[in-house]
C-alpha cells in the first residue's frame, strides 16, 4: 500500500477533466482506510466512479479511490432478499446482478454510471424511482473518529438528489457498504410515460424487471451522451421546484411548459426546458458545450478545463435567472 503522487485524474472523472491529485490511494478494504488515516498526507477527498464531479483545478488532496467490492446475501425468504454490497462496486453491475435474478427494486435505475457507495449520497433517481426506496442502511467509516457507523435509512434524510451524506456529513464519511432490500415479487414502476412507450416499441406485452431494465437502457442510450465518447456528468443542474401559483403564472406566459407534482404541493419544472428555451442547446464555447440532444447536459468536447465548464454553467445560471427569476442549483459536485 503506497500513496501515488501527482496522479493524473483524466481517466477517473467522466467529464474527462485533466486535473491532478497531490496524493492518490486505491482503497480495497478497511485496512486501507486505517493506513490512510495513519499516513494522511493532505485533507482527504473520496472518489467513486467520478461521474458526478467537476474538478476546477488540481486537487491538493489525498484522494481515496473506493475499490471495495462484493455482494453478500444476508437473508432471503419468499418475499424478499436482503443484501450487503461493497461501496466500490459499479452501480450497473449490481443492477444487472439483481435483474438477472428477477429481483425487483433497482431496474428503473439501470445504466446510471458510478459506484454503489455514491448512490445514497445524492439518492440517485431515474424513471420514477429513487434508490432510497430499496436502501435499508449504510455503513460508513468516520474519517474524524476512525470508527465504523451504521445509518439506518430512517436517519439518512433522503430527498430529491440529497441525503445526510451530501449535507451534514459531506466528505466526513467514507461509505463502505450499502444494505438493500430487493423484492422477489417485484412491483413494477411504469408511470413514467416513456417506459410504456418503449415497451410497446420493443413488443413487450407483459413486462417484468428485465423488460423494464431493457426499456430504461434503450431510452437512456437515445437521450444521454456516453461519457466514453463525450465527457459529461449527466444532468448538470437539479430540476427546480416552484409553488403552484408561480407555476400557473409560467403556464399562462408559456403555454405547454412542462411541470410535475413535487413534494409539499410544489411543481417541478425541468431545468432543461429553461435552458433550451433560451437557445443554449448545442452552444459551444471552446471545448465546453451544451449537448445538442439534451440541454441539461454540459459536455467536454476534448480539452475543456474544469474552469471552462464552470464558466459556461455560470453563464447559463445567469441567463436563466435574468429571463425567469429561477436560480438553478448544480447537481454536480464542484470540487476545488
Ligand atoms: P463520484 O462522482 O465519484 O462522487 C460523487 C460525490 O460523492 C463526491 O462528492 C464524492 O466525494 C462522494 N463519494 C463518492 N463515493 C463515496 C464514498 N464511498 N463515500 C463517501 N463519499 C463518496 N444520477 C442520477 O441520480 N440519476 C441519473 O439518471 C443519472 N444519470 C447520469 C448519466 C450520466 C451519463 C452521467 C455521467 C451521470 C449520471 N448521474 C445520474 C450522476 C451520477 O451517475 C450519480 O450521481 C452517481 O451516483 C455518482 O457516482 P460516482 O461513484 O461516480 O460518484
Ligand atoms: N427538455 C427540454 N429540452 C431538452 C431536454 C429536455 O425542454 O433538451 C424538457 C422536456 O420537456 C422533457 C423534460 O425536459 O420532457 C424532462 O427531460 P428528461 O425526461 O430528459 O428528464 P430530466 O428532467 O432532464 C431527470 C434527471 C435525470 C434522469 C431523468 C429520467 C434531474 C436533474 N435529472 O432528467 O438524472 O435520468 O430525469 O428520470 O433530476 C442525473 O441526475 O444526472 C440524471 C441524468
Amino acid at each position: 500500500m503506497m500513496w501515488e503522487t501527482d496522479k493524473p485524474l483524466r481517466g477517473y472523472n467522466t467529464f474527462g477533466i485533466a486535473a491532478k491529485a497531490a496524493y492518490f490511494l486505491p482503497v480495497v478494504d478497511l485496512a486501507g482506510l486505517e493506513y490512510a488515516m495513519r499516513e494522511q498526507p493532505a485533507p482527504f477527498f473520496i472518489l467513486g466512479g467520478g461521474s458526478n464531479v467537476l474538478f476546477t483545478g488540481d486537487l491538493p488532496a489525498a484522494v481515496l479511490a473506493n475499490r471495495i467490492q462484493g455482494i453478500e446475501v444476508l437473508h432471503e425468504n419468499e418475499d424478499e432478499v436482503k443484501i450487503a454490497v461493497g461501496a466500490g462496486m459499479r452501480w450497473h453491475d449490481l443492477v444487472t446482478w439483481s435483474v438477472e435474478r428477477g429481483y425487483g427494486g433497482l431496474e428503473n435505475l439501470s445504466l446510471i454510471p458510478g459506484q454503489v457507495g455514491a448512490a445514497p449520497i445524492q439518492n440517485i433517481g431515474a424513471y420514477g424511482v429513487e434508490v432510497s426506496s430499496a436502501i435499508e442502511a449504510v455503513d460508513a467509516y468516520d474519517l474524524d473518529q476512525g470508527e465504523v457507523l451504521r445509518f439506518p435509512a430512517s436517519v439518512c434524510e433522503f430527498g430529491y438528489r440529497t441525503s445526510i451524506f451530501k449535507t451534514t456529513y459531506r466528505n466526513k464519511l467514507f461509505i463502505l457498504r450499502v444494505y438493500f432490500r430487493l423484492l422477489r415479487r417485484p412491483v413494477l414502476h411504469m408511470d413514467y410515460g416513456a417506459i410504456r412507450e418503449e415497451l410497446n416499441k420493443m413488443g413487450v406485452a407483459t413486462p417484468d424487471v428485465r423488460g423494464i431494465s431493457q426499456a430504461v437502457i434503450r431510452i437512456r442510450q437515445s437521450k444521454l451522451p456516453d461519457p466514453l465518447l463525450i465527457g459529461n456528468a449527466g444532468s448538470f443542474f437539479k430540476n427546480p421546484t416552484v409553488s403552484q401559483d408561480v407555476y400557473d403564472a409560467f403556464l399562462h406566459r408559456h403555454p405547454g411548459i412542462p411541470g410535475f407534482p413535487a413534494e409539499d404541493g410544489r411543481m417541478k419544472i425541468p431545468a432543461a426546458w429553461f435552458i433550451d428555451h433560451l437557445g443554449w442547446k448545442g452552444y459551444r464555447m471552446g471545448d465546453a458545450g451544451v449537448h445538442d440532444r439534451h440541454a441539461l447536459v454540459l459536455v467536454n468536447y476534448g480539452d475543456a478545463t474544469g474552469q471552462d465548464i464552470l464558466q459556461l454553467a455560470t453563464a447559463i445560471q445567469g441567463s436563466v435567472y435574468e429571463a425567469f427569476g429561477i436560480r438553478l442549483e448544480p447537481e454536480v459536485n464542484i470540487i476545488g
